[in-house]
């Protein structure tokens, strides 16, 4: 089949490459040129593992082509995927011009039958505004579709190529058939296309990000209760975790959830309700515990120390999770400007996000460093807010002898609690007892 993705940001270029690696030709369309020469010359805007490989196989064996030219991206398209940005407005809704702009666009150069598909996520009802813009432009027939993503950052290859499910809204046979045939690659019996309705399609994705949002801000109340009761939380999610109606994932409490989707999602679902004249309470609870949650690294840096004025703070990780250099929502920032907000200064390391938060800091009295264990250097503390596999196993003898005080905040609780203290380190982690 012939595919045309639009956006070549994170979901768009992940998607074309995947397609293109199943053997059909894909063209990916982006307005913003530098990013289209970009990955022309076989470079990648964004960080991803394995993704600048297969992009470059995918261009070298010419599946894979990339153009600014909507006559070009969509001559011969057998479908076309819509990957724009749905940045949050003031309210919270999700803004969805950039969406209604490509599929006017996609329909102004529609030369026969396409199915025109949804992936950006996007307010239920969305397909039918999509659908709308295109009839507005075009006599050719199409199908709108709605196929809402659901890759990890970091791991979004192997999510895209062995998906747990993939979930496609349809309203037709004709557009259920291309898409069914489009996912045979990627699927197995036991790992199906769900093929539902449009609208329950377009909700499902954000029902599941509230859903896992929930299961880490309930995680993180329990760490709490864990702190004062002197439980650990790490016994309390395994016993728990072993429910098979719980199940182990995204268990895991630390320093509150970040990224350009959860906090996103989570307030797009209660301004939908809202809309509708509902209070979805459950989920401002769960935003609320979040921003707690990203303040209680420097809440018990002030419970130790007292003040935090004049002193060092080490910081490892900064992206919002591992194996991404992605900073939005990341809880680093809010521990980051908690410390400076207390005349705190931070010595701060990332493997791979220094650049952006080069952007985000600058002039603001951090200094990001090359190497980890410069972050430590003369630190009052040292705070792991990122769980990168760098950061496990530390040479404690070495930490101890750089920093000014041996004092660990373990926002991720990766680290022996046990194997720290008895190397002489004064040891906190999240729900774990002091
Ligand atoms: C999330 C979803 O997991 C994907 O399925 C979805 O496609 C994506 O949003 C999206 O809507 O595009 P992502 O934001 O890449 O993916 O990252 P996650 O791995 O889900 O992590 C989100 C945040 O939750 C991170 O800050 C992470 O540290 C935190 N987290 C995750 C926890 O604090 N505890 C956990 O147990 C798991």
């Amino acid at each position: 089949m012939n595919i045309t993705v639009v956006g070549t940001g994170y979901v768009g270029l992940v998607t074309g490459t995947c397609f293109a690696e199943s053997g059909h030709r894909v063209t990916c369309l982006d307005l913003d040129a530098a990013k289209i020469e970009t990955l022309r010359g076989g470079g990648i805007p964004i960080y991803e593992p394995g993704l600048e490989e297969l992009v470059r196989r995918n261009v070298k064996e010419r599946r894979l082509s990339f153009t600014t030219s909507y006559p070009e991206a969509m001559k011969d398209a057998d479908v076309a995927f819509i990957a724009v940005g749905t940045p949050p407005g003031e309210n919270g809704d999700a803004d969805l011009s950039y969406v209604l702009a490509a599929a006017r666009e996609i329909g102004r150069h529609l030369t026969r039958y396409t199915v025109v598909v949804d992936k950006s996520t996007v307010p239920v009802g969305s397909a039918d505004k999509v659908a709308e813009a295109l009839r507005e432009v075009t006599t050719q027939p199409f199908d709108v579709v709605s196929n809402p993503e659901f890759l990890k950052e970091g791991a979004a290859i192997d999510d895209f190529m062995r998906p747990d499910r993939v979930v496609v809204g349809v309203a037709s046979e004709r557009a259920r058939a291309v898409m069914a045939e489009l996912y045979a690659p990627f699927v197995r019996a036991e790992q199906p296309v769900l093929f539902m309705d449009l609208r329950s399609a377009e909700l499902t994705k954000y029902a599941a990000n509230a859903m896992l949002a929930t299961r880490i801000s309930f995680m993180n109340e329990i760490a709490t209760l864990c702190e004062k009761l002197g439980a650990d939380v790490d016994q309390v999610r395994r016993g728990i975790g072993s429910d098979r109606r719980i199940g182990h994932p995204f268990l895991f409490p630390g320093v509150g959830f970040g990224g350009s989707c959860f906090p996103k999602d989570v307030r797009a679902v209660m301004s939908m309700a809202r809309h509708l004249g509902l209070d979805f309470d459950l989920l401002r609870a769960v935003e609320r515990v979040n921003e707690r949650q990203k303040r209680w690294l420097v809440e018990k840096a002030h419970k130790h120390f007292g003040t935090l004025a004049g002193r060092t703070f080490g910081v490892w990780g900064l992206a919002f999770k591992p194996r991404t250099d992605d900073m939005r929502e990341a809880p680093a920032i809010t521990v980051i400007e908690g410390l400076l907000a207390a005349g705190a200064r931070v010595r701060a390391h990332d493997p791979v996000a220094a650049q952006v938060a080069d952007g985000i800091f600058r002039g603001r009295g951090v200094t990001l460093v090359d190497e980890p264990y410069a972050a430590a250097e003369g630190a009052d503390a040292l705070l792991l807010v990122t769980e990168w596999n760098e950061f496990r196993q530390p040479d404690l003898a070495r930490l101890k002898q750089l920093m000014a005080q041996p004092v660990l905040f373990d926002g991720r609780n990766v680290w022996d609690a046990a194997k720290v203290r008895a190397a002489g380190f004064t040891y906190y982690g999240v729900g774990r007892a002091a």
